[in-house]
């Protein structure tokens, strides 16, 4: 594997931040993971999938190691489920493309999510009403220290909304190799976020089918937000806050119209991008980068931001939501 120096990190992360990287290296096996855990152990080290849910405030003083493990294969089957393991470096929605092909239901509502396989559970990826977690069987991962191989079940993965182990226990501690996803024969379709039936009736598909239901979630996507290949982000780039009923209550006095929903336990987790819209920062413009005009939960660089200035507007935009709402943002992008 070529380990290169002083390389522009520009092309390896969505958000489209002109940093650059001490060393970079491309893995392309478990072989050359080894190798870049090796050369890295007394620098930092960066492992980036698909570099799509990253704010890189400064050049990197260390070692950026993608990780390129590809190979999607179908494993077998049991009565009820089929199981497929796919390689980290996967591109996520290539995975969702490879199941629609083969008639895989249980991802078609996670279409179009940027990054890949190796970070999806991560943060447990979740979008219109599913979640990794709801698919996941188990996981691959490499230690970085001692370089021994785990396998990682779904309960030992701890997910929780846009979290996991590897985000909090074990975060920093391994590289995740492969996913293997457990997916049901007798899949049923879920459209219980209100804006795919929307969608479906609008396309005029009748009776829908997992192609249907990717093609409305692309659309939705497509309208809400933006497309990093266009203007540089990283998605959602702060949590849903999840806030107790009493404080709910109080805010609804205040504004009847807030967006949000109840959890099973009696939380109510609220729509971010309500509260941010609300404030007034929702398509503010500040040069070259600012608030998405169509999702106010996404901030975008229109080009030649620095990361710098991203993460201000962020802790501006924490700082009023506190200030207006009493509610404490935390941020959903990994800040390097
Ligand atoms: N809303 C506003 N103003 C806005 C944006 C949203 O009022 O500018 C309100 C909407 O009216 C709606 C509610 O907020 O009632 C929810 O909005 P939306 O359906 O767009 O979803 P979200 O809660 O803002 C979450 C995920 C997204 C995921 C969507 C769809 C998080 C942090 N984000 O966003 O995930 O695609 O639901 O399921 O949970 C990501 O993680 O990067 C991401 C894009």
């Amino acid at each position: 594997m070529d380990i290169l120096q002083h390389q522009s990190l520009f092309t390896y992360n969505t958000f489209g931040i002109n940093a650059s990287s001490e060393h970079l290296a491309i893995a392309e096996s478990v072989d050359d993971l080894k190798e870049g855990l090796l050369f890295s152990r007394n620098k930092p080290l960066l492992v980036l999938g698909g570099g799509s849910n990253i704010l890189l405030l400064n050049n990197y003083p260390g070692l950026t190691l993608q990780v390129n493990l590809t190979g999607i294969e179908k494993l077998g089957e049991d009565n009820d489920h089929y199981y497929i393991k796919a390689w980290a470096g996967e591109n996520w929605h290539q995975f969702v493309l490879f199941c629609l092909d083969n008639n895989l239901g249980g991802v078609e509502n996670l279409s179009l999510i940027p990054g890949n396989v190796g970070a999806s559970p991560m943060q447990n990826i979740g979008a219109y009403g599913v979640e990794l977690k709801d698919v996941f069987y188990e996981l691959e991962a490499i230690h970085r220290q001692d370089l021994s191989l785990h396998t990682f079940s779904k309960q030992e993965c701890e997910f929780e909304y846009r979290s996991s182990i590897f985000k909090t226990k074990a975060k920093d501690e391994y590289i995740i190799l492969n996913v293997t996803f457990k997916l049901p024969k007798n899949h049923v379709l879920n459209t219980s976020y209100g804006a795919i039936e929307e969608e479906l009736e609008r396309l005029g598909v009748g009776s829908a089918d997992i192609r249907d239901i990717s093609n409305a979630v692309i659309a939705i996507r497509a309208s809400k937000l933006p497309d990093p290949a266009k203007i540089g982000n990283a998605g959602s780039f702060f949590k849903n806050p999840v806030v107790g009923i009493d404080t709910f209550e109080k805010i609804k006095e205040q504004y009847p119209d807030i967006s949000a929903h109840k959890n099973p336990d009696g939380s109510v987790k609220v729509a971010a991008g309500w509260l941010i819209e609300k404030a007034g920062w929702k398509g503010k413009k500040l040069g070259n980068y600012g608030v998405h005009t169509h999702q106010a939960l996404v901030l975008v660089n229109y080009g030649g931001a620095k990361g710098q200035d991203i993460y201000d507007l962020s802790e501006e935009i924490l700082q009023d939501i506190k200030t207006k709402f009493g509610i404490e943002l935390e941020r959903e992008v990994n800040i390097m």
